[in-house]
């Protein structure tokens, strides 16, 4: 008996930073410790009621759940186009492809402007499954170091042309950005734009996080930039704007009709999208414009009572995210992996930990985020000061046990 082989790629694929300690977390459930997760991007907002409702009255109006079309169902592709307009982006209905979240937006965009050995740039730390979208497309990241001091904005010119190589395909970027809630201004997306046309390289631009900007700050959008239409592609998903992380629905949108031609065959492969989220995401559109305000004002409290804690940690600093609701914390002398194993495996007070994503799994640069730790500040007010002070009480037993 011969035992099969497993491919390179299975075997070398990373790990999601987000949900490595996964396992560790159910064990601690299972000796009876809550873990208060804020090692995922998973908000406890509600869903708008506008979803539910549509959903619900999905089976009077289609009694069988038939495949949607592979570009979106037509009501979710208008209600798109309408809200693309409404930000000020102007989009055909087939300049846009309804997709599986915004992962699956990445991993077409990957697979469509690269092939098996290509190298994407992107400014490092980044959004971790960024490196196993790249690995599922057999390509590398060419990372661009992006630093907490400097609010994690972008380096110039040459540090980009530095890491350009004839198999570079595309620059991908998030603003604002996850882990480092950095929203790039108008000057940082023009360097990039003037990059992508100098260099003949796509600009693949990830902005879930849109809507969530802080003290003032406006994200925009790479389609907002004039003279990229053959170089522009925004990859969206509704996971965080309707806080619908389970529909699974996001959306690839770009003026090259070449590249959304390629883009419409991948998504044929997969046959559709979720047709009954498709169904109840079109409606949110109708969504009344408090909700998202709302939403918007509970993360900034969130965010400012979790920077204003970690930095009365002894060792620990971060700065102020400007949009997302992610923070990248340094951890002075502290292995961040062992010490998020540790806060499953060994610690609880009253019979409660917290769960932390390592940082380096956001970073492609050997040895950096090995103390950094990072949050994602998406639960209610009370529960996250609760896990601010799980989380001093163990920063402060873990030094002193000086492991
Ligand atoms: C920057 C960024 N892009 C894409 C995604 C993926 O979103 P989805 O849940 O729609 O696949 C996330 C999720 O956390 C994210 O942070």
């Amino acid at each position: 008996m011969t035992t099969p082989t497993l491919s390179q790629r299975g075997q070398t694929m990373p790990m999601s930073a987000m949900r490595k300690l996964s396992p560790a977390a159910q064990a601690a459930q299972a000796r009876g410790v809550e873990v208060i997760r804020l090692n995922l991007g998973q908000p406890d907002i509600e869903t708008p009621a506008e979803f539910w409702n549509a959903v619900r009255a999905f089976p009077e109006r289609e009694p069988t759940l038939a495949y949607a079309p592979s570009a979106g169902r037509p009501e979710l592709v208008r209600s798109l186009v309408r809200y693309y307009r409404d930000a000020g982006i102007a989009l055909a209905p087939e300049e846009l492809v309804v997709t599986v979240g915004g992962c699956e937006a990445i991993l077409f965009a990957l697979l469509a402007c690269g092939d098996p050995g290509g190298e994407i740039i992107t400014p490092e730390p980044y959004y971790s499954n960024y490196a196993g979208v790249a690995a599922i497309a057999g390509m590398t990241l060419a990372p661009v170091t992006t630093h907490g001091e400097d609010g994690y904005h972008l380096p110039g010119r040459e540090a980009f042309e530095a890491v350009i190589t004839p198999k570079t395909r595309a620059l991908l970027y998030a603003s604002p950005g996850n882990p480092t809630g950095a929203v790039y201004t108008r000057a940082e997306l023009a360097l990039l734009g003037d990059l992508a046309r100098d260099h003949g390289l796509f600009l693949l631009a990830d902005e879930v996080y849109r809507e969530f900007t802080y003290d003032g700050a406006t994200a925009a959008s790479v389609l907002h930039l004039p003279g990229l239409d053959d170089h522009a592609v925004l990859l969206d998903s509704v996971s965080k704007r309707y806080s619908a992380c389970g529909a699974r629905i996001g959306c690839i949108a770009s003026h090259n009709a070449g590249f959304m031609q390629a883009v419409l065959k991948l998504a044929m492969v997969r046959l559709s999208a979720p047709a009954l989220a498709q169904a109840g995401i079109a409606a949110c559109i109708d969504t009344p414009p408090g909700y998202m305000e709302t939403a918007r004002a509970e993360y900034q409290r969130r965010r400012d009572l979790v920077v204003e804690r970690l930095n009365a940690m002894e060792g620990v600093s971060c700065r102020k995210p400007a949009g997302a609701f992610y923070v990248m914390a340094r951890m002075e002398g502290i292995d961040a992996e062992d010490f998020a194993r540790w806060l499953l495996s060994d610690f609880e007070v009253d019979g409660q930990t917290v769960m932390v994503a390592p940082g380096a799994g956001f970073y492609a640069t050997p040895g950096l985020g090995r103390d950094e730790i990072r949050l994602a500040y998406v639960l209610e007010l009370e529960k996250l000061a609760r896990a601010m002070t799980l989380l001093a009480a163990a920063v402060a037993r873990y030094r002193r046990e000086q492991r």
